[in-house]
């Protein structure tokens, strides 16, 4: 049954070529598949195809290994920055600036007064250095060492009244005022300075001082 099935589709299908006008003689073709396998026996139409799937090989080969290695470079790149801020949390410049407790900290290198100071860390978009606790402290008297810098601590509009530049509650928050300080010594100072533990002092003295700022994003 299958044989003869078999054998009456090939009779069915096949066509002579003097049918179908192909050129060689004796050979036959499945009917209706003719045209198309007309065409593919072409060799120049074969060579171009094969011509065009290489060069469509080599252009997506091109593009990868561009594409690779603009990745590299990019992951690279990322990789340098990760480190940066790894190893200068503040910045490049970080010679200027000092990673203490998620806070850059500025040490100045010239002396000003209390107000030209502040203008100063203003200026470098930050505020003379408010302390906060013990440890904020410690990491100021360690770097300060012997030498005096202005803090963000004022009583100049209200003696007595001492109050941190960026409104922190002084009167319930950390103090570290040195014994018998502050004395308004000659009725004239207004404005905290660290010498270890803090002093005040005549705003216009000229000395170092601290600016602190976030960390950078
Ligand atoms: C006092 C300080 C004062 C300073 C002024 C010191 O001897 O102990 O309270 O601020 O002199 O120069
Ligand atoms: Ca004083």
């Amino acid at each position: 049954m299958m044989a003869s099935f078999g054998a009456h589709k090939q009779e069915e299908d096949l066509v002579y070529p003097a049918e179908t006008g192909t050129a060689s003689k004796g050979v036959w073709l499945p009917l209706g598949r003719s045209f198309p396998q007309r065409k593919w026996r072409s060799p120049f139409l074969v060579y171009l195809l094969l011509a065009f799937a290489y060069l469509l090989i080599i252009i997506l080969f091109g593009l990868l290994l561009y594409n690779g290695s603009r990745l590299s470079s990019e992951v690279s790149k990322l990789l340098k920055q990760v480190k940066m801020k790894e190893s200068f949390p503040c910045g490049s410049r970080s010679r200027e600036w000092e990673y203490f407790d998620g806070e850059c900290y500025h040490f100045s290198v010239q002396r000003a007064t209390w107000h030209t100071a502040k203008s100063h860390c203003e200026e470098r978009n930050s505020s003379l250095v408010v302390v906060n606790d013990e440890a904020e402290q410690n990491f100021l008297e360690s770097q300060a060492r012997t030498e005096n810098f202005w803090i963000g601590l004022t009583d100049a509009d209200n003696e007595g009244e001492w109050r941190w530049i960026d409104g922190t509650n002084y009167r319930n928050g950390y103090k570290k005022w040195k014994k018998g300080e502050p004395n308004n010594h000659d009725h004239k100072e207004d404005c905290a300075h660290l010498s270890g533990e803090w002093n005040d002092l005549a705003c216009n003295a000229s000395m170092f001082y601290v600016c602190e700022k976030p960390l950078p994003s």
